[in-house]
């Protein structure tokens, strides 16, 4: 029966790069990443004011659907609705009658009847959001799907990026360490930081580093010296073992001696690089506690941009469902 009803959705006339949705950065044009940027710029300046509220979306109901697990992303979905005015509800995967065994288009179908007029959807599937785009008349924001994307995420790196290389991505090099097979992070940052010019390298263990990365825009360093000497930046990434069958890395102490960002590693890089971790983060596994808490360390600033960003981007696709 709801099958009957897709030929009625949005699916014959889905456009990937409909912007009232926000589904990656793969493809996004550079100005419409600076835009979104220019706009996260002038939610944080309002977010450090105390107390800061405004009623830009009085009247907006928006669901957050994490269907894997999350803390910051979260969070700051909501911190970011709640400051704008709208109405945030929420579900997960235990206590929704997913668990029951309904599909992912019959149970969001159901809600999205409900009057809700945004959906922020994480889920463990590569292409679950579009596949959401592509059959309701909400726009969707994904907030992670699967190794896909993380475009908010994505986002808010280039924005504390931005920050520290003064508005200049041309002649700039990011290293990004670690687990760049399982990484939608990666993946968003590659594609938005490539489209504006900068050069990203990536470094992992073999089996961590997939094939066909260069065809991305990226280069591939053969060792963590190698991708961070005179970087501008390095990140930082999680082994996402959750994701692994098993066997890709050794154990956690090696791992570390090789591929950990330690202090001495650090002076590789140029004088003025900042370090980044999307977080969650393993102290003294793929990078070491003290450069976590270091002066050279944004990674409480990527937090603090993450609530600007989920704004700006809030905003946007509220507007632009507004104008049909
Ligand atoms: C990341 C994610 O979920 O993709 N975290 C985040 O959203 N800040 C990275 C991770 O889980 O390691």
């Amino acid at each position: 029966m709801l099958g009957d009803r897709a030929s009625h959705d949005a699916g014959l006339f889905f456009n990937p790069r409909d912007r009232r949705h926000l589904l990656g950065l793969d493809g996004m044009p550079r100005e419409e990443i600076l835009e979104i940027l220019d706009r996260a710029e002038v939610y944080r300046h309002n977010l450090s004011i105390e107390r800061f509220a405004s009623d830009e979306l009085t009247g907006v109901t928006v669901l957050n659907a994490f269907l894997e697990d999350s803390t910051r992303t979260r969070v700051s979905f909501e911190v970011a609705e709640r400051r704008l005015g709208a109405l945030p509800v929420s579900f997960s995967t235990n206590g929704s009658s997913m668990s029951k065994g309904e599909s992912l288009l019959d149970t969001f179908r159901t809600v999205a009847a409900m009057g809700i007029d945004l959906i922020v959807v994480r889920h463990p599937g590569a292409g679950a959001p579009s596949t959401l785009a592509r059959h309701l008349q909400v726009p969707i924001i994904n907030a992670g799907d699967g190794v896909h994307e993380h475009p908010t995420q994505g986002l808010l790196d280039i924005m504390t990026l931005r920050q520290a290389w003064h508005d200049r991505f041309e002649g700039r090099r990011i290293a990004i360490i670690g687990d760049i097979a399982h990484s939608r992070v990666a993946r968003s940052a590659m594609f938005g930081l490539t489209t504006l010019g900068t050069t990203v390298t990536v470094a992992g263990p073999p089996g961590l580093i997939p094939s066909g990365v260069e065809g991305l825009g990226c280069r591939v360093a053969h060792s963590l010296e190698e991708a961070m000497t005179g970087a501008d930046a390095v990140m930082a990434l999680r082994l996402q073992r959750e994701r692994m069958d098993h066997g890709l890395v050794p154990s956690l102490g090696e791992y570390a001696q090789v591929w950990g960002i330690s202090a001495d590693r650090l002076r590789l890089l140029k004088a003025d690089a900042v370090v980044l971790h999307p977080g969650p983060l393993n102290r003294d596994v793929e990078i070491a506690a003290e450069v976590a808490d270091g002066e050279r360390s944004v990674i409480l600033r990527q937090v603090t941009n993450g609530v600007a960003v989920r704004c700006a981007v809030l905003s946007r696709c509220a507007r632009r469902k507004s104008q049909g």
